[in-house]
């Protein structure tokens, strides 16, 4: 468990999406951690001055074997990667959202990572018909089978975020669902900053739980909740 304002390291995969951003933010505002470390395929512009070492490891994804010094010596590691169908194909979504993520656990826990932090989906099941269920319910199996100390599955639905990239179909769903959650709250959507402090509260509540699984009404409960550790 990270000691709230304390030390520590962790690494966040998918810094650079919509809810790795607001994690790193999180990260820096809260500071759950002293170091936190990016690994991604491309160069980011890094937050300063937050009291946070943020540091960045970019890595060649289809060659993360060749990487496992920048998954050495966390505690933590969050994983929010991901891509869509539309942008990769079906063989690409599969290679990003499960191949890479299950690699990526794998080279963590072998450097020492305890506990893993894994962005998921509402109604991931690795026996759906649905192509996209399937590889989450598939990736969350083959994370849990990892052996971490301690595994927190995150199962948000649709996500509420401005993105700069446009997705015509998200961004129909977002208005709609964003509407609706005026009557139902957290029912169908979350904000991502929702779901990026529920990810840091996890890591510094203590569960008895090897693995735990936050459906998308506990990830508002927990992300409600966080305490506001960097003051
Ligand atoms: N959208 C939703 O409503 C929704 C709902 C539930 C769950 N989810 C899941 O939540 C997770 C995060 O979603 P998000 O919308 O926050 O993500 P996002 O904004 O699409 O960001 C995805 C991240 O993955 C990285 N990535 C994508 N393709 C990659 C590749 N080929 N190699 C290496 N890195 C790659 C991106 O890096 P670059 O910046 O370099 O591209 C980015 O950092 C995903 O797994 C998604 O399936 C999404």
């Amino acid at each position: 468990m990270a000691a709230p304002g304390g030390g520590g390291s962790c690494f966040v995969l998918g810094a650079s999406g919509a809810t790795g951003q607001a994690l790193l933010k999180e990260l820096c505002a809260q500071r759950p951690f002293s170091r936190v470390t990016v690994i991604g395929r491309r160069q980011m512009s890094l937050p300063e001055g937050c009291g946070v070492a943020v540091e960045q490891a970019v890595v060649d994804f289809e060659r993360l074997g060749e990487h496992a010094d920048a998954f050495r010596g966390h505690d933590v590691g969050f994983c929010c990667l991901g891509t869509t169908r539309s942008k990769a194909g079906a063989d690409g979504f599969v290679r990003v959202d499960r191949d890479y993520v299950a690699q990526a656990a794998e080279l963590a826990r072998a450097g020492g990572c305890k506990h893993f932090v894994l962005q998921s989906s509402q109604g991931a099941n690795e026996r759906s018909n649905f192509l996209y269920l399937r590889v989450k319910g598939e990736v969350e199996k083959l994370v849990e089978a990892v052996g971490f100390d301690r595994c927190t599955i995150l199962r948000p639905a649709v996500l509420l975020c401005a993105r700069q990239e446009f997705r015509p179909a998200e961004w129909i769903t977002q208005r709609v669902l964003g509407f609706g959650a005026r009557f139902f709250p957290t029912a169908y959507s979350v904000p991502v900053e929702t779901v990026a402090r529920a990810m840091v509260a996890c890591v510094v509540q203590p569960s008895g739980e090897k693995v735990e699984v936050l459906e998308n009404k506990a990830i508002h409960q927990l992300g409600k909740a966080v305490p506001q550790l960097g003051t």
